[in-house]
Parts: C-alpha cells; sequence; structure tokens
C-alpha cells in the first residue's frame, strides 16, 4: 500500500517499434487501471541491454516509449512514469535478489531459452539474469499488482517463488504481486504465423501492427492476415488465424467473441479483415496525433522525466533500506 492505494508495477522495454500486443495486452489495461491503483510505469531501458543495442538509437525510443505511455492516456501527475536506469535502486535489489535465485529456477524460463536460440552469438549473462532484474522491478515498490501479457506470465511466477523465498528468512519483506492479465487481448498472435505471439522482433513486418503504422497499411496488414479455408467466421481453436482477428476485433471494440461472430455471420473473410482493419486504425489514430503533439514539447516531457525519477527513486530507497538491514549490511553512518 501506498497512502490509501494499493501499488501497481508494470514496464515495457524500449526496443524495436511498439506493436498492437503490447498495447492490447498491457498499455490499455494500464491505462484501465491507473485510476484504482498508485501505479509506477517504467520504461526497462536497463533490460534492453541484453541484446546489443544501438546507443543513439536506444535513447530516441525510450524517450518515444515514455511520451507514447502518455499519449495512450497515461496522466504522468498522478502515475509515476519514468526510466528504469534513472533509478540505481534497481540494479542494487537485483544483486542480492540474484543471491535468492537458483539456476535450476532460470533454466526453465522459456524467454531466456528462446532469446539464447535468436542472439547465439551473445548469450550474456544479463539475459539470462533477467527475470532477476524483473523481480527487483516489482518488489521494489512492493507491487500488489502487475498488469502483463501471457507471455510475461513465467516471469511474474519467478517473482513471486524468489519473494516468497526472502519472505520465509527475513520475514514479511516484501508484498507478493499478483498478476493482472486482461479478458482479452492477453495474448495477440502474428497475422502472419497465428502459433506465434506477436512480436516487435519479427523479422516480417506484415506479422505485426506497429502502433505508428498509419490506417491504410493497418489496413493492408489485416488483409493479408494468414487464415484458413474455412470460410467461416467462427471463435474456436481449429481456425486460429480468425480467432486472432476476432481477439483484435473485440479489443479494440469492446464487443465479445459471440456477438461478434453474430455479427459477421454469413459474411465474407475479405469483409471482415477490413472491419478488423478499421477497428485497429479507429484505436491508433488519437494516439497517434496525441504522440505528435507531445513529441514536440520537449520541456514538458524533461519536467516528467525529473520529477518522476525524484519519486520513483524515494520509493525505491525505503524499500532497499530495507532488504539491506535484514541482511545484514552494515548501517550507513551520517
Ligand atoms: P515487453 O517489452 O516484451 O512487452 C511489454 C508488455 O506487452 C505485453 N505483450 C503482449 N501482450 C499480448 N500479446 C502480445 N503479442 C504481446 N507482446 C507483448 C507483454 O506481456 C508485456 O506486458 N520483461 C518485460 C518487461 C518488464 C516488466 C517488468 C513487466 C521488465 N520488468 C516488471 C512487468 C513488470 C518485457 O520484456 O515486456
Amino acid at each position: 500500500m501506498l497512502g490509501d492505494k494499493k501499488v501497481l508495477f508494470s514496464g515495457m522495454q524500449a526496443t524495436g517499434s511498439l506493436t498492437l500486443g503490447n498495447y492490447l495486452g498491457a498499455l490499455k489495461n494500464w491505462v484501465s487501471l491507473s485510476d484504482e491503483y498508485e501505479c509506477f510505469y517504467s520504461v526497462v531501458d536497463m533490460h534492453s541491454i541484453t541484446v546489443r543495442q544501438d546507443p543513439a538509437e536506444l535513447r530516441k525510443r525510450a524517450r518515444s516509449l515514455l511520451t507514447l505511455y502518455i499519449a495512450a492516456g497515461l496522466d504522468p501527475e498522478k502515475n509515476c512514469i519514468y526510466y528504469q536506469s534513472h533509478v540505481s535502486g534497481h540494479a542494487e535489489l537485483a544483486w542480492i535478489l540474484n543471491c535468492f535465485t537458483y539456476m535450476g529456477e532460470l533454466n526453465r524460463m522459456t524467454q531466456f531459452k528462446d532469446k539464447a536460440a535468436r542472439h547465439a552469438d551473445n548469450i550474456n549473462a544479463g539475459l539470462y539474469t533477467y527475470p532477476v532484474l524483473m523481480a527487483a522491478d516489482i518488489l521494489l515498490y512492493q507491487a500488489d499488482v502487475v498488469p502483463v501479457g501471457k507471455d510475461q506470465l513465467q516471469h511474474l511466477e519467478i517473482t513471486r517463488d524468489i519473494a516468497q523465498r526472502f519472505n520465509a528468512v527475513y520475514g514479511d519483506v516484501f508484498t507478493i504481486p499478483e498478476p493482472y492479465i486482461g479478458s482479452v487481448g492477453a495474448k495477440i498472435m502474428s497475422l502472419q504465423n497465428p502459433a506465434k505471439k506477436m512480436s516487435k522482433s519479427d523479422e516480417n513486418p506484415n506479422a505485426s501492427i506497429y502502433l505508428t503504422d498509419d490506417k491504410d497499411t493497418v489496413i493492408r496488414k489485416c488483409k493479408r492476415a494468414v487464415t484458413d479455408s474455412e470460410a467461416v467466421i467462427a471463435y474456436r481453436q481449429e481456425q486460429p488465424g480468425i480467432r486472432n482477428l476476432i481477439d483484435i476485433y473485440c479489443a479494440c471494440t469492446g464487443r465479445t467473441p459471440e456477438e461478434t461472430v453474430k455479427e459477421f455471420a454469413g459474411r465474407g473473410y475479405g469483409e471482415f479483415k477490413l472491419a478488423v482493419g478499421e477497428a485497429v486504425a479507429d484505436v491508433l489514430q488519437p494516439l497517434q496525433t496525441r504522440f505528435e503533439e507531445l513529441s514536440k514539447d520537449k520541456a514538458y516531457i524533461d519536467g516528467i522525466i525529473k520529477r518522476n525519477a525524484e519519486k520513483a527513486g524515494y520509493c525505491a530507497a525505503k524499500t532497499l533500506r530495507k532488504v539491506q538491514k535484514k541482511i545484514g549490511f552494515p548501517e550507513r553512518v551520517r
């Protein structure tokens, strides 16, 4: 708890261009939860360097991402929107938690296995201990709830395990966080291969809708989406392409899969794909306009970066001091 509200933490990597999956699986829920909780939304730039980054590009993307959080509807006066690298407590707590995490646990992480396979020339220790840094992010703010897409559930599980292990030794130091998974859009799949999640790192640009895509591009990508030859719009496992498009449509319009199936009964895939594209473009357009406006206001964004880093740093330091004391680090002499 912070004041009389429960605490929410979440973050996104400043790598690649954000996809519709990031928006529907995470960002959209962040906005809807932001009044109810005391929220920390981090641009997790420290996570990004587990894969080689161009420095200028990383800096630019991090700023765009932070601006996008605001453009999507997060009020930076009420929500703490900040860069992870501006709060040293993340790295400090991660080191401590590394000493409470087993290699056997890290070996099981599917994201590590995937990324290690994709970056075989750079399987660094940071990539391996990535989930520990993520646990530190969450536990540092004593978060009660962490809204994420389904692909992050395994990381939430290990965060809970580490926190419980620590608490079992030292008492109730950490709040045990719960994941929050939205009822729609928790796993948006690739438009070109509905067996794979839509991902920033997909090499095929037609596989993902980027938040920066204009209306024509969005509609073209939806029209090209891989479906099947059943020629019936039904919400079932056997038609993963159509099912994914229904999920996207529902997440963008607020309709349920049942309503959508009824709405498009007897109509063709072409017509449905066009409707999906239009629904997506309607969601993205205001976000893009707001993003353009905000990007021009350097002083405003700089002010937010400064103030929120201070706020996050203050909250992080509180937990860190408590942890340091519990594990027996000597007290500072003032
Ligand atoms: P990242 O940057 O890969 O993704 C950001 C958020 O978007 C969600 N997401 C999706 N949801 C639905 N469908 C998809 N296709 C899809 N692709 C991505 C992710 O689940 C995530 O919620 N490790 C995290 C970042 C992180 C973090 C944290 C998150 C670091 N520390 C602490 C929460 C709490 C990551 O790489 O997310």
